[in-house]
């Protein structure tokens, strides 16, 4: 594994039988011309899919194998995933099982992406009826990822905003230096140059710790701090049917599915208020970081009537070690994480008072 500038890219490329390209309608207008300058890139076959979570299944990757067939790829050749963590993951999944696996070179566009999708060995695709999330996957690791900050210079600011939460993640996770310089970050800054130092080491915290436990069984449990709470809220917006603040008037509002880091954002405040009830978190940590939640991502939208289903999903999480509780990742302080701890309903309950009362 490596990571590269796209000054590398010629010589990187250059080790290949060919060169594909995997991208998104969007991602295909605003950041392939970034690579008009280089031959092996721009020469290469392309294919562009359709934008969106919703396209991240197999018949798309049915459209990735049969495309590579067809255009007489081998397992000599490179897939470049060029997106964000849809085209990241499902092309990643394509490469990993095409002709057993071929190579592939991730260059993420999110800033998601960028500090997580992009690298890490975990690719996938939704998959069942109801459909579940990276339901189907291998781990497979990219030979390379490739940086390149300025690509974010057209990522929507909620986009930006959602990638941002899994760096306030790690943050938390690394030390207090880390976290209290982003929540100091001018968040319009993000995609100049000077930001791609903080993206580095954001991203090399996060490989630090898959490195000790590339699939998964324990120590990577930490990097799920914010995602007990944060998949229970992303599911329940999914399926607007279950928001009970929605049912009354729904007609007149806006969709309210959310992107997952503004989920994971919202996880991160209620489990801070968990570390802070259970493992002795400092009640400023809590503080600053809900602070920061309102000011950028604004209130969680969801309201106490949707507690129960939000612990009914929770309750069903995979992750559970005992029937009856759940099973989080908590801080017992800033940098000094804590797996496999059993919160019980009525703990979670509290907390997700204190994130609809913000
Ligand atoms: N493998 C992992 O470890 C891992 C970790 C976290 C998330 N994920 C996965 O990542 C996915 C979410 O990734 P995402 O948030 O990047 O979503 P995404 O890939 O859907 O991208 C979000 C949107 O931004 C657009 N876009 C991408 N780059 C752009 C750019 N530079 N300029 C303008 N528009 C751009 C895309 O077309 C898309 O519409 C989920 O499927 C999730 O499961 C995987
Ligand atoms: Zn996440």
């Amino acid at each position: 594994m490596e990571t590269n500038t796209q000054h590398d890219l010629s010589a990187l490329l250059s080790r290949y039988e060919s060169v594909f390209v995997l991208t998104d309608e969007q991602v295909a207008n605003s950041c392939l011309p970034v690579f008009s300058n280089q031959p092996s890139m721009a020469n290469a076959k392309k294919l562009v899919l359709p934008a969106g979570e919703q396209h991240k299944n197999i018949q798309t990757v049915q459209r990735i194998w049969d495309w590579l067939q067809a255009e007489h790829a081998t397992r000599h050749s490179v897939l470049i995933n060029l997106g964000g963590g849809v085209i990241c993951d499902m092309g990643g999944f394509a490469a990993a099982t095409y002709m057993r696996g071929m190579h592939f070179i991730n260059i993420p566009t999110t800033l998601l992406a960028m500090v997580d999708a992009g690298q890490g060995g975990k690719t996938g695709i939704d998959y069942g009826t109801p459909v579940i999330k990276n339901g189907i996957g291998v781990f497979a690791e990219a030979d390379a990822t490739i940086y390149e900050p300025q690509l974010l210079q057209s990522l929507p600011a909620e986009q930006i905003l959602s990638g941002y939460a899994e760096m306030l993640k790690h943050g938390l996770l690394q030390g207090e230096q880390a976290f209290y310089e982003l929540l100091e970050q001018d968040l319009r800054e993000v995609s100049k140059p000077a930001f791609g130092e903080k993206i580095r080491q954001s991203v090399a915290f996060k490989m630090a710790i898959v490195e000790q436990d590339p699939t998964d069984k324990g120590l990577r449990q930490i990097l799920n701090l914010g995602h007990t709470v944060g998949h229970a809220i992303e599911a329940l917006l999914l399926d607007e049917s279950k928001v009970e603040s929605r049912k009354s008037k729904a007609e007149s509002q806006q969709p309210i599915a959310k992107p997952h880091g503004y989920c994971v954002m919202y996880g991160l405040v209620a489990e801070a208020y968990l570390s802070h009830m259970l493992c002795g978190l400092d009640a400023s940590v809590v503080s600053r970081l809900s602070r920061f939640m309102l000011e950028n991502y604004g209130a969680a939208p969801i309201t106490c009537k949707d507690h129960d289903a939000l612990i009914e999903l929770m309750q069903h999480d995979k992750k559970n070690k005992e029937q009856g509780t759940i099973t989080c990742t908590l801080l017992k302080s800033i940098g000094q994480p804590v797996t496999g701890q059993s919160v019980t309903p009525q703990q979670i309950r509290e907390a997700l008072e204190y994130l609809c009362n913000l």
